[in-house]
């Protein structure tokens, strides 16, 4: 099957700005666009840049944006385009470093901001620290976040306002705050309880959208809002 991959290249240290570059290839159509970007790099265009690792919808290292929408290249075929010619741009708001890389510093930087760890007070068990499966459920989805980065770069809040501390990094203060094993919620909610940190979230659902996750990240982000709603200060 023919595809045309329409790609925006960027090179800082010849190039003004981006520009597009187009590839046919010729490609079964179980072919998933990572497999497509490899054929380019591997057999027409050594230069060309982009991130992937496990290949596998496991490492989040591969979101980008394709016919405009953010996807991890590794999750999605050929087939699943109607049209064969097919637009990747590199997920958008963050600086790029080349091609499809960007520069994810602040995104880890937000992510850090929440303390991405178990807070524990008492001193760890012999075995595991037990929860129920009724605890555990609370936060089944959320621990399924692999860090793409798709939601947080689809978020027009963020777009707008860039201090957003934006839904990666509070889906990832949910995934603590409702952890049975934690003892840190107050810390965090106190953290994410601000004008620019839950309250930015306007409920538009393009996290949910394009999470390769399928994690429904705005109702994560409607309890949070009630917890803080509700907590005496
Ligand atoms: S919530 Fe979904 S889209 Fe956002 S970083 Fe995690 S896996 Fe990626
Ligand atoms: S390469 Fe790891 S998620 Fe796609």
């Amino acid at each position: 099957m023919k595809v045309t991959l329409s790609i925006q290249r960027f090179n800082p240290e010849r190039d003004k700005k981006p520009y597009r570059k187009e590839y046919e290839i010729d490609v079964p159509e179980t072919f998933r666009i990572l497999d497509c970007l490899d054929k380019v790099k591997w057999d027409i265009d050594g230069e060309l840049a982009y991130r992937r690792s496990c290949s596998h919808g496991i490492c989040g290292s591969d979101a980008m944006m394709l016919n405009g929408k953010n996807m991890l290249a590794c999750q999605v075929l050929v087939k699943d385009f109607k049209k064969k010619y097919i637009k990747i741009d590199p997920i958008p708001s963050l600086p790029i470093i080349k091609d499809l890389v960007v520069n994810m510093d602040s995104f880890f930087k937000k992510y850090d901001v929440v303390k991405p760890y178990l807070i524990a007070k008492d001193q760890p068990p012999v075995k595991e620290r037990l929860q129920s499966q009724e605890e555990r459920a609370l936060i089944d989805e959320a621990v399924n976040c692999i860090l793409c980065g798709a939601c947080s770069a689809s978020c027009p809040s963020l777009w707008s306002n860039d201090s957003y501390l934006g839904p990666a990094a509070l889906l990832k203060a949910y995934r603590f705050i409702f952890d049975s094993r934690d003892d840190a919620a107050d810390e965090r909610l106190n953290i994410i309880d601000t004008t620019d940190g839950l309250w930015r979230c306007h409920t538009i659902f393009n996290c949910v959208e394009v999470c390769p996750k399928d994690i429904n990240i705005t109702w994560h982000l409607s309890q949070l809002k009630k917890k803080c709603a509700l907590r005496e200060l």
